[in-house]
C-alpha cells in the first residue's frame, strides 16, 4: 500500500500526532499537505512530549524523509525555531527535511492583519490560533503570495514583497489604524531565513512522485480535522485550507488514483477549539471532567478544549467527505469509569429528524443533538495493547461505532505514549 493518508475526523486534536508517528515506522516518507502552524501534534515516546507543528510526525524515527508540502503555508521563523527545537533534543534531521519551493511564506502583515480583523469582529470572531493563516492563504489566492522559490532570488523577492507589502499597510491603516510594516526589514529578515532554509527547498512533488511510482510507503498528515475543513467544516467557523484527505493531492501534487486509503482519527469523545456550532458540547461538570481528564488544553495556544460527547452525524460526514477506508479510535481511556456514555445518532432541526449534517455553521446551531445510550466501564484500559483486554462494555463501545458507520477500526489508542495502542489492521507492511 503506498499512499495512506491520515485526516482528523472531527474538530482537530484527535491525536494525529500519535498515530502519524506510529505508522511512519512503515513509510518511507511523511508528508504533510495542508495548514501551518495553527496545527500542534503531539508524541509522547517514555515520558518525553514532542509537540510538532511544521514538520511531519515522522521526523521522531531516524531516517524517514519528511516533506512540507506546497499546500502548507510556511511561517520560517516558526520552522528554524522547530527545526532547532527537534535538532538541540538530538532528533537528527539533516538531509531528512524537504520543503517544497511552491509552498506559500506567512508573513509579519499576515499575522498583524489577523490579529486586527479577529478584534475587531467581537463576538463573531472565528478564535483563530492568531498565526495568520487565512491571511496567508488569502494572499495565495489573490495570487499576491510570497513562495519558498520567492525568497531564494533577492530580486525576485523584492519584486514580490513590494505591492504585498504596501497593499497589507494600507490595509492595516485604513481598516485598523495599525502601525506599517518597513520593507527593508522584512526582507532582510526574510532573505536571512532563505539562507538558512535553502538546502531543505526543492520540488517536492517530483520527489514524492518519484517515490510512489518506486513502490515506497508514503505516509500523508493531515492537521486540523474535517470540520475545521474550508469547503466541508462548519463554515466561516473553519481553517483556511483542505484538512480533508481531499486536501492531499492538490497540497502534495499527487494524483488521486496515487492513494489507495485513507484513515480518519476519530476521538472517542469530541473536542473544539475556538468559536462555531458544537451540538453535543457539554457546558456542565463532565464536560469539565472530561477536559481535565483528558488534558484538553490546546497543543499549539493553551486555550481550554470544549468538551462533548462523540457525534455520529458529524463523523458519518467525515466518511463521506474523506472516502474513509478506516478509523483509529483514541483516548479511550479518558472515558474509564464512567456509568453511561452518550452517543449522538441524529440531529432535531425545525421539529424534524435527520442524519443529515448541514452545510452551514447557522443550521448547525439551531441542531439538537438526539443521543443513544451505551454503557461504560469500569476497568481501566489505560496502556491496553490488546483487543482482548478491554472491558467487555470498551469493545461493544468499538463495535457500535463501526456499525454506525461502516468502516473497522485499525487502531485503538489507549493513553499518550507511543506504545499505548491496540493494533487491530496493519495499513503498512
Ligand atoms: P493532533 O493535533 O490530532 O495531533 O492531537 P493533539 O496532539 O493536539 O492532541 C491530542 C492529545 O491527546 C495529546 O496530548 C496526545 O498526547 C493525547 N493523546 C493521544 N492519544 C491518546 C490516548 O489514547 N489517550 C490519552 N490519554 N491521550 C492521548
Ligand atoms: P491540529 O492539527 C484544533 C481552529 C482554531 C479556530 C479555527 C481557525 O493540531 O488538529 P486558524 O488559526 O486555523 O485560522 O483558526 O481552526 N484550529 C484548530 N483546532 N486543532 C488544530 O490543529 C487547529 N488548527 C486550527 O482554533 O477555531
Ligand atoms: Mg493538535
Amino acid at each position: 500500500m503506498p499512499a495512506l493518508v491520515v485526516a482528523g475526523a472531527q474538530w482537530g486534536d484527535e491525536g494525529k500526532g500519535k498515530l502519524v508517528d506510529h505508522l511512519a515506522r512503515q513509510a518511507h516518507v511523511v508528508a504533510r499537505y495542508q495548514g501551518g502552524h495553527n496545527a500542534g501534534h503531539t508524541v509522547v515516546i517514555n515520558d518525553e512530549k514532542f509537540v510538532l507543528h511544521l514538520i511531519p510526525s515522522g521526523v521522531l524515527h531516524e531516517g524517514k524523509l519528511c516533506v512540507i508540502g506546497n499546500g502548507v503555508v510556511i511561517d520560517p521563523a516558526c520552522l528554524i525555531e522547530e527545526m532547532d527545537g527537534l535538532i538541540n533534543r538530538g532528533v537528527k534531521i539533516g538531509e531528512n527535511l524537504l520543503i517544497s519551493e511552491n509552498a506559500h511564506l506567512i508573513m509579519p502583515y499576515h499575522m498583524a492583519l489577523e490579529s486586527a480583523s479577529e478584534s475587531s469582529m467581537g463576538k463573531k470572531a472565528i478564535g483563530t490560533t492568531g498565526r495568520g493563516i487565512g491571511l496567508a492563504y488569502m494572499d495565495k489566492m489573490a495570487r499576491t503570495g510570497i513562495r519558498m522559490l520567492d525568497i531564494l532570488d533577492p530580486k525576485l523577492f523584492r519584486e514580490r514583497l513590494r505591492p504585498a507589502l504596501d497593499n497589507a499597510n494600507r490595509l492595516l491603516d485604513a481598516l485598523y489604524g495599525a502601525p506599517a510594516f518597513e520593507l527593508e526589514e522584512v526582507f532582510e529578515k526574510y532573505t536571512g531565513f532563505a539562507e538558512r532554509l535553502k538546502k531543505h527547498i526543492g520540488n517536492a512533488g517530483f520527489v514524492l512522485n518519484k517515490a510512489l511510482r518506486e513502490g515506497r510507503n508514503v505516509l500523508i498528515e493531515g492537521a486540523q480535522g474535517t470540520l475545521l475543513d474550508i469547503d466541508h467544516g462548519t463554515y466561516p467557523y473553519v481553517t483556511s485550507s483542505n484538512a480533508s484527505a481531499g486536501g492531499a493531492c492538490t497540497g502534495l501534487g499527487i494524483g488521486p488514483t496515487m492513494i489507495d486509503a485513507a484513515m480518519g482519527v476519530v476521538k472517542a469523545y469530541t473536542t473544539r477549539v475556538g468559536n462555531g456550532p458544537f451540538p453535543t458540547e457539554l457546558e456542565d461538570e463532565l464536560g469539565e471532567c472530561l477536559r481535565e481528564k483528558g488534558g484538553e488544553y490546546g497543543a499549539t495556544t493553551g486555550r481550554p478544549r470544549r468538551c462533548g460527547w462523540l457525534d455520529i452525524v458529524a463523523l458519518d460526514h467525515a466518511v463521506r467527505v474523506n472516502g474513509l477506508s478506516g478509523f483509529a479510535l483514541t483516548k479511550l481511556d479518558i472515558l474509564d469509569g464512567l456509568d453511561t456514555i452518550k452517543v449522538c445518532t441524529a440531529y432535531r432541526l425545525d421539529g424534524v429528524t435527520t442524519r443529515e449534517f448541514p452545510p452551514d455553521a447557522a443550521t448547525l446551531e439551531r441542531c439538537q443533538p438526539v443521543y443513544e445510550e451505551l454503557k461504560g466501564w469500569k476497568d481501566s484500559t489505560s496502556g491496553i495493547k490488546k483487543l482482548s483486554d478491554l472491558p467487555v462494555n470498551a469493545r461493544k463501545y468499538i463495535e457500535w461505532i463501526e456499525q454506525r458507520l461502516g468502516i473497522g477500526a485499525d487502531m485503538i489508542s489507549t493513553g499518550q505514549r507511543r506504545d499505548e495502542l491496540i493494533i487491530v489492521k496493519e495499513n503498512f507492511r
